[in-house]
């Protein structure tokens, strides 16, 4: 960090934040204090340098430099810092920001919104509400879909991840910690998600008879038939990097349409064309109800959206936020998208990603402990196991490889699931840097497994 942000920090009034400041330890210790936060591991990631970076190149406060894995979990489309970026945002710097959308129309939200209609699968007449988080992007969708429905009951699966709040928070199931002691925002009927490596039923894909598209079906029969909707991530993302086989998926839509619900797509994570495709659900050919969108939307701000079958509403519309792509995040929403066609990312995220999933198969063959690598696209993992014969997950195992990776190799890299380590890079990797990522994760393993 250089002196004029010390000089920002003064101006603000903390005279106390001096180079001397700039260790992890001290801002571990501070930022316990002041944060209620679920996710900060802080014996395992020092604190960013907001203030520097460039493409996958972050910075911790100590000056460590990392090869960024995450994508800020997977917000970032084009890295930090993407110049072109950069200029268009400094060229729209007069663009007034905080026009309520929810009240009055601007023209950006509105083409930004013909924009999604456009992207997003299925030629039906759609509609959008803006939102400013995943989790809300998703109860948009669900209330949606219990408005024209006159339903409230929905399908959800294990493990899930679609938001920690109201509704979203209903549909969770990743992690104990986000729902233990809280009530449950709406009924849910909760399926196992199509998990061929660790298929529940205990089927090989040779046998697989899609028991688990059979145990909706008869969990709807014996829980509850009158479903509004079915909720599913196209790649389970917290939950794991799972990629469900599409016949399954296709026949969790079926299963749905038969008992006359909705079908949404979650793709905060998996959306926005990190898969490849604009819409990750492409990639098992279902054409959703609803699909909901966050994360990479925004080009770093918060930005989300519903989008749904026009009329969204019985009536009027029922549902908004008071930041609803306000116009100068419309717009960068608008220059995102534009950018990922005029740029070519949807094929480069397909060949990258290929090319990645090869690299981690490499590690399956080589590493012990490595169960599986699976993924589409710049979405991808690898499973950490005690044994490849046995499969029994080594949840300690895994978080002793990402500290290795995060304080050795220099990789920042994020934990998915139980025992999966994750991958969800900007979409400007280039091969070379998929090597590099790889090549330090095969090192960690080594090392923390000799
Ligand atoms: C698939 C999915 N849905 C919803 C969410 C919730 O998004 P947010 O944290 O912006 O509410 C996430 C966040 O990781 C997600 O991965």
């Amino acid at each position: 960090m250089d002196s004029r942000h010390f000089e920002i920090f003064k101006e603000l009034g903390f005279d106390d934040i001096t180079p001397e400041t700039m260790t992890n330890e001290y801002w571990a210790k501070r930022g316990a204090r002041a944060l209620a936060l679920t996710t900060q591991t802080r014996d395992v990631y020092g604190c960013l340098d907001h203030t520097r970076g460039e493409g996958i190149t972050l910075y911790d406060v100590e000056g460590t430099e990392y090869l960024d894995m995450t994508g800020g979990v997977a917000v970032r489309a084009f890295g930090i810092r993407y110049r072109p970026l950069a200029d268009f945002e400094s060229r729209i710097s007069d663009v007034i920001h905080e026009f309520p959308g929810m009240d009055f129309d601007a023209i950006p939200q509105t083409l930004l919104a013909e924009k999604l209609a456009s992207i997003t699968p299925g030629d039906h007449q759609k509609q959008v509400v803006f939102t400013t988080s995943g989790g809300r992007a998703v109860e948009g969708c669900m209330k949606s879909a219990m408005d024209l429905s006159g339903r409230h009951r929905f399908v959800a699966f294990r493990p899930a991840f679609h938001g920690r709040t109201g509704y979203a928070l209903a549909l969770t199931a990743s992690n104990s910690k986000h729902k233990t002691g809280f009530p449950q925002g709406v009924d849910v009927v909760r399926v196992f998600y199509p998990y061929c490596y660790r298929c529940p039923y205990g089927q090989t894909e040779e046998d697989c008879n899609l028991e688990c598209v059979e145990a909706l079906r008869y969990a709807l029969e014996v829980e509850g038939n009158d479903i509004a909707a079915t909720v599913m991530e196209p790649i389970c993302g917290e939950g794991g990097i799972i990629v469900p086989p599409s016949k399954a998926v296709k026949g969790m839509y079926e299963v749905t349409k038969e008992f006359g619900g909705y079908f949404v797509s979650d793709e905060v994570q998996a959306g926005m064309g990190r898969t490849g495709k604009w819409c990750a659900i492409e990639n098992h050919s279902v054409v959703p109800d609803y699909v909901s969108m966050a994360k990479a939307l925004g080009g770093g701000y918060p930005l989300g959206a519903s989008i749904g079958p026009a009329p969204m509403y019985t009536g009027p519309s029922r549902h908004s936020e008071t930041f609803s792509a306000e116009p100068r995040m419309a717009l960068i929403a608008l220059w995102v998208l534009r950018h990922i066609e005029e740029g070519d990312f949807l094929r480069k995220n397909r060949e990258n990603g290929e090319y990645l999933l090869r690299r981690l198969e490499e590690l399956v063959e080589k590493h012990e402990v490595v169960g599986d690598a699976r993924g589409i696209g710049l979405m991808a993992g690898i499973e950490i196991v005690k044994s490849k014969r046995g499969k029994e997950k080594a949840p300690k195992l895994r978080d002793r490889i990402i500290k290795h990776l995060v304080s050795k190799e220099h990789l920042w890299v994020l934990g998915a699931g139980q025992n999966v380590i994750r991958f969800t890079p900007s979409y400007v990797i280039t091969p070379e840097e998929i090597d590099d990522a790889v090549d330090r994760l095969d090192r960690a393993i080594g090392a923390v497994t000799e």
